[in-house]
C-alpha cells in the first residue's frame, strides 16, 4: 500500500515537473529544494561599495533524498556557511564556489550532511556587483550624501544575495540593514514614511515574491504623501515636483482595482532615483523605482506609473516562470497600463500611446531577427538583458487587444480578472497560460478565436493578420500638417503646434522624413526650440532625427543629455546612431569617456558593447 502511494506521488511530482518549463538561467536545484523565506542582515559600506553580513535561507525539501543546495551568485565573496541542526545549534558546513560563467555567475554549492531547514551564509558583495549602483555625493543632485540602489531584474539579484535567482521560486523576506546615519534605507517591503533616520532599518515583506523583485535603495531621501495610500520618496531637489507630477497615482490604483480586482500589497509608493537609473521604471513591490526623466512638469509621461503599477497584478502577482515567458509579464502589463490610461486620461490619449508604441515596434521589427519577434522567445543562452525588445511589450499588448476586440470587453475583462485571481502569487509559463486561455475563454465562446490563432500569436514570428491597428484622429491631423508643410501648402508659423500634446509632438518628430534639409531643420528648431526641449522624450526623438539628417547644432546639448541621463532606452539609440559614421563614433567615444563613470553597470555594459568592441 505504502509502496503504491510512493509510486503515485512520484508520478504526480513527475507530471508537475513536466508541465512547468525549466529556467536555464539558474544554477539552483529548485526542483529539489526551494527557499521559502530569506532574511538579510547586511551593513552598507559606501567607501568600499559593499553590502556585507549574512543571509538566512529557510528551505522546503521537495526531494527528501537530497541534502545538497545549489545557489546562484555572481562576484560575491563567500566567507562561511552554516546549517541549523535539529537541536538549534549552527553547524559549519562545506561549500564550494564554481568557476564564473559570464552570463550565469558562479554556482555556490552547500553540502550539509542532512536536509537542513535553515542555512546561514556569511558573504559580501563586491564593487563589481551588476545589480547595484553606488553614487558618490558628487554624483547626486544634492552633493552632500551618497546614494545606492539595486536593479535585480532579470538575473542580478545574485550579484548581492546568494539566492535561488529564478522567477519560478517565490519567497517572503525580511532584512536588517545598517547604514551610515545620513541615509534613509528603503526596500521593496512595507516602508514606514515616518521611520527615524538612525542607520538601522528593519523590513519584512510577508508575501512570497521572486528574487528579481527584492530591492534596496539608500540616499538623502525624503517622503511626501500624495494620498492616504500613495506617496513619493525622492531627493529634496525633485520631491515636490514628483509629488505633483504623479498625483494621479491614486486614481490609477482605483481604476485598476475596478477592472482587475483588489490591489494586494498595501501601500503603493514611488521612489525617484538619480538620472543614472538604467530603466524608466522597475516594479519593485510596494515601491516602484522611477527615473527622474519622466518628471516632465505636465504629467505627459505618467503612463510609466500606470505601467509599473499594473505590474502589481501582471508580474508581481502572476509572475513569468522563466525569462522566455517575459511577455506574460510585460505584454499583460503594457495592455493593463493602457487600460488604466484610458480610464484616467481618456480614450484619445490612450490611443495615441498605443499608436506610438506600435510604430516603435514596427520600426524595431525591421531590424530584429524573425526568431526574436516570437513572444515565447528562444533566448539561446544569451543574457536575458540582451534579448530585450519591444516584442514582449507591444506585440504582447497587441495580442491581448486582439482578444479584447474579438471577444468584447464584457467577456474579456472578467477573464483577465479571473486569470489574476486564479494565479495570484504563482509563477506560470506560457504553456500554462495557453491551457488556461483555451479552457476559460476560447472554448467557452467557441468560434471566435481558435487555439491555432492564439498559438500563432505566441509561437510565430512577426505580426499576424488581424493585428489591431490603433487609429488616432489627432495623429491623422498632425500627419496632414506634416504633408502640408512639406509640399509648401502651409508654413511652420501656421502649424497649430502651440496646442499639441507631448504625444502629438512625438508623432510629428518621428514622422518627419529623413530627407529634411538643414534649412528645414533650422527652421523647425528656430520656431520650436526642440534642441533645448526639457521633455526627455521629445529631446530624444529630436536628437535622433538630427543625427539621421546631419543637423549639427544639437551636438553640445546632445553631449549634456548623454552625460546627465543613464536611462538605456533614451541613450542607446543615440549612441547607436552616432556609431554609424566615423565622426559620430569619435564624438560618441569622447562623450562616453565623460559619461561612463556616472552610468549604471548595466548601461556601461550596453554602451561598452556598442562603442568599444
Ligand atoms: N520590468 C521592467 C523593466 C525591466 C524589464 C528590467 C526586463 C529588466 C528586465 C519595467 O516594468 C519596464 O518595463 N519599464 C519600462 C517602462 C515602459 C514600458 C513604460 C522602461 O523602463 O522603459
Ligand atoms: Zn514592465
Amino acid at each position: 500500500m505504502l509502496h503504491r502511494l510512493v509510486i503515485f506521488c512520484a508520478l504526480l511530482l513527475g507530471s508537475f515537473a513536466a508541465s512547468s518549463a525549466t529556467d536555464h538561467y539558474t544554477y539552483a536545484n529548485y526542483q529539489q529544494v526551494t527557499v521559502t523565506h530569506l532574511h538579510l542582515d547586511l551593513s552598507m559600506d559606501f567607501e568600499k561599495k559593499t553590502l556585507s553580513g549574512f543571509a538566512d535561507l529557510q528551505l522546503n525539501w521537495l526531494d527528501k533524498n537530497q541534502t545538497v543546495v545549489h545557489l546562484d551568485t555572481r562576484d560575491l565573496v563567500i566567507d562561511r556557511a552554516y546549517a541549523k541542526a535539529h537541536d538549534g545549534s549552527w553547524q559549519k558546513v562545506a561549500f564550494s564556489l564554481a568557476e564564473r560563467d559570464p552570463v550565469l555567475g558562479s554556482k555556490l554549492t552547500i553540502r550539509p550532511d542532512f536536509a537542513a531547514k535553515t542555512l546561514r551564509i556569511y558573504y559580501s558583495s563586491t564593487p563589481e556587483a551588476s545589480g547595484l549602483q553606488w553614487l558618490t555625493p558628487a554624483q547626486t543632485a544634492g552633493k552632500t550624501t551618497p546614494f545606492m540602489f539595486s536593479q535585480n531584474q532579470a538575473i542580478h539579484a545574485r550579484s548581492w544575495i546568494p539566492i535561488q535567482d529564478t522567477p519560478a521560486v517565490r519567497m517572503a523576506y525580511s532584512a536588517r540593514i545598517q547604514s551610515p546615519e545620513n541615509v534613509l534605507v528603503l526596500m521593496s517591503a512595507p516602508n514606514n514614511p515616518a521611520a527615524a533616520r538612525d542607520g538601522d532599518y528593519q523590513f519584512a515583506m510577508p508575501k512570497p515574491i521572486p528574487a528579481y523583485l527584492i530591492a534596496i535603495a539608500a540616499g538623502d531621501l525624503q517622503f511626501k504623501a500624495m494620498s492616504e495610500q500613495t506617496g513619493v520618496y525622492a531627493e529634496p531637489y525633485i520631491l515636490n515636483a514628483a509629488a505633483s507630477e504623479f498625483t494621479s497615482t491614486q486614481a490609477m490604483i482605483d481604476a485598476t482595482e475596478k477592472l482587475y480586482g483588489e490591489y494586494r500589497w498595501g501601500r503603493y509608493d514611488l521612489l525617484i532615483l538619480p538620472p543614472s537609473f538604467p530603466f524608466g521604471g522597475m516594479e519593485n513591490p510596494v515601491l516602484s523605482f522611477i527615473t527622474p526623466t519622466v518628471v516632465a512638469g505636465d504629467a505627459s509621461l505618467v503612463n510609466l506609473i500606470a505601467h509599473e503599477l499594473a505590474h502589481s497584478w501582471s508580474g508581481n502577482l502572476v509572475t513569468n516562470a522563466t525569462w522566455r515567458d517575459l511577455w506574460l509579464n510585460e505584454g499583460f502589463t503594457s495592455y493593463v497600463e493602457n487600460r488604466i490610461m484610458e480610464q484616467v486620461f481618456g480614450t484619445d490619449r490612450a490611443v495615441m500611446e498605443q499608436a506610438l508604441s506600435v510604430q516603435g515596434l514596427k520600426d524595431e521589427l525591421t531590424e530584429l531577427s524573425p526568431n526574436d519577434s516570437i513572444l515565447h522567445i528562444e533566448l539561446q543562452g544569451r543574457d536575458p538583458d540582451d534579448a530585450f525588445s519591444g516584442v514582449p511589450y507591444t506585440k504582447g499588448q497587441l495580442f491581448l487587444m486582439f482578444l479584447e476586440q474579438q471577444f468584447g470587453r464584457d467577456k474579456f475583462d472578467p477573464f483577465v480578472r479571473q486569470y489574476f485571481a486564479d494565479h495570484a502569487f504563482q509563477s506560470i509559463d506560457t504553456e500554462t497560460f495557453i491551457n488556461y486561455l483555451d479552457k476559460n475563454l476560447l472554448q467557452k465562446h467557441p468560434g471566435v478565436v481558435s487555439l491555432e490563432q492564439a498559438k500563432t500569436w505566441i509561437y510565430q514570428p512577426g505580426l499576424p493578420a488581424g493585428t489591431p491597428q490603433p487609429q488616432s484622429d489627432a495623429f491623422v491631423n498632425v500627419q496632414q500638417h506634416i504633408n502640408n508643410w512639406l509640399n509648401g501648402t502651409t508654413d511652420l508659423a501656421s502649424l497649430p503646434a502651440a496646442g499639441w500634446t507631448v504625444h502629438e509632438w512625438l508623432y510629428f518628430i518621428n514622422n518627419l522624413p529623413l530627407s529634411l534639409s538643414t534649412e528645414q531643420m533650422v527652421a523647425l528648431d528656430n520656431r520650436f526650440t526642440l534642441t533645448t526641449s526639457a521633455n526627455s522624450e521629445i529631446a530624444h526623438a529630436w536628437y535622433l532625427l538630427a543625427l539621421k539628417t546631419g543637423y549639427q547644432p544639437i551636438m553640445p546639448q546632445l553631449q549634456q543629455y548623454l552625460i546627465n541621463i543613464g536611462r538605456r532606452k533614451l541613450i542607446i539609440p543615440l549612441y547607436k546612431q552616432l556609431a554609424t559614421t566615423p565622426e559620430g563614433l569619435a564624438f560618441a567615444k569622447a562623450v562616453y569617456s565623460k559619461a561612463r563613470p556616472g552610468y549604471h553597470p548595466l548601461a556601461q555594459g550596453s554602451v561598452d558593447e556598442l562603442l568599444l568592441k
